[in-house]
């Protein structure tokens, strides 16, 4: 059963059409690879999931509910997460107090229960063990590795323990034995019941994780399958080399 499901979707940047009728579906469970070329248009689906940018026509469905053109809160209310930028003002905040903020609002009085409050340090406090730098909750953010940062960001990305998460790139800037804590994470999660949907271009990675990979080029579905097939499919070599 698609849990996600991307309808014909076009967005165009002034005269540049950077997703061009794109659809594709994301299994409920699954962990789902985008991948393609550079400019292939695989962020900008990203940003119109997610609510950073609205399409200029086509639809996002996630079960039975329409995200189309809704805000990025209001679809993390839906329970999907996105890894996010950590912005420089949150540098000056400690690392549980990220996590914390990146919680769902309750609204304003609810800042003031300490029992939320309590409620939510703690489970800050589990995801950060999860990802392995539970040690680090009281360091400001600022002072964090690139290395750090990035499973911070991950972490604050489970707060509002989403369905579906969306990683753009989770290998950017990362070192293999990070990379590997990372990929060994996100099966965990996805055997606990959560999807992904993970832009990437380390194909080792896409190969070795994901249960469906959807080729984009030129802002279009170019085939999607399992890695094993799509890995020798001839379309998807002329896109990225040229060749076939
Ligand atoms: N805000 C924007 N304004 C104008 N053009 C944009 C904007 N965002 C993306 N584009 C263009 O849209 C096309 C698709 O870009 P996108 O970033 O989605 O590709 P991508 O598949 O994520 O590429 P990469 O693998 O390099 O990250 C590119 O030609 C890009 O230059
Ligand atoms: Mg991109």
């Amino acid at each position: 059963m698609p849990l996600l499901e991307v309808r014909d979707l076009i967005k165009d940047f002034g005269g540049l059409r950077a997703v061009d009728g794109c659809s594709f579906s994301v299994e409920s469970g699954s962990i789902t690879s985008l991948i393609g070329p550079n400019g292939a248009g695989k962020t900008t689906v990203f940003n119109i999931i997610s609510g950073t940018i609205k399409p200029t026509s086509g639809r996002v469905l996630l079960g039975d509910a329409d995200l189309t053109g809704q805000a990025p809160h209001a679809i993390t209310r839906h329970g999907v997460g996105r890894t996010f930028q950590i912005a420089r003002e949150l540098g000056d905040m400690t690392v549980v107090e990220n996590m914390v903020v990146a919680a769902p609002a309750r609204g304003l009085l609810s800042v003031l229960r300490r029992d939320i409050l309590a409620r939510e340090r703690s489970r800050a406090m589990e995801l950060l063990d999860f990802v392995g730098i539970a040690h680090l909750a009281d360091e400001q953010a600022k002072n964090l590795s690139y290395g750090q940062k990035k499973l911070l960001e991950f972490a604050a990305v489970l707060m509002p323990a989403p369905r579906l998460v969306l990683l753009d790139e989770p290998s950017g800037g990362v070192n293999p034995a990070l990379l590997e804590h990372i990929s060994a994470r996100i099966e965990d999660l996805n055997r606990s019941g959560v999807t992904f949907l993970i832009v990437e271009h380390n194909m080792e990675l896409v190969m070795r994780l994901s249960h469906t990979v959807v080729v984009m080029a030129h802002g279009d579905v170019l085939t999607h399958g399992p890695p094993d097939a799509v890995q020798v499919d001839d379309a998807v070599l002329d896109a990225y080399l040229g060749v076939a």
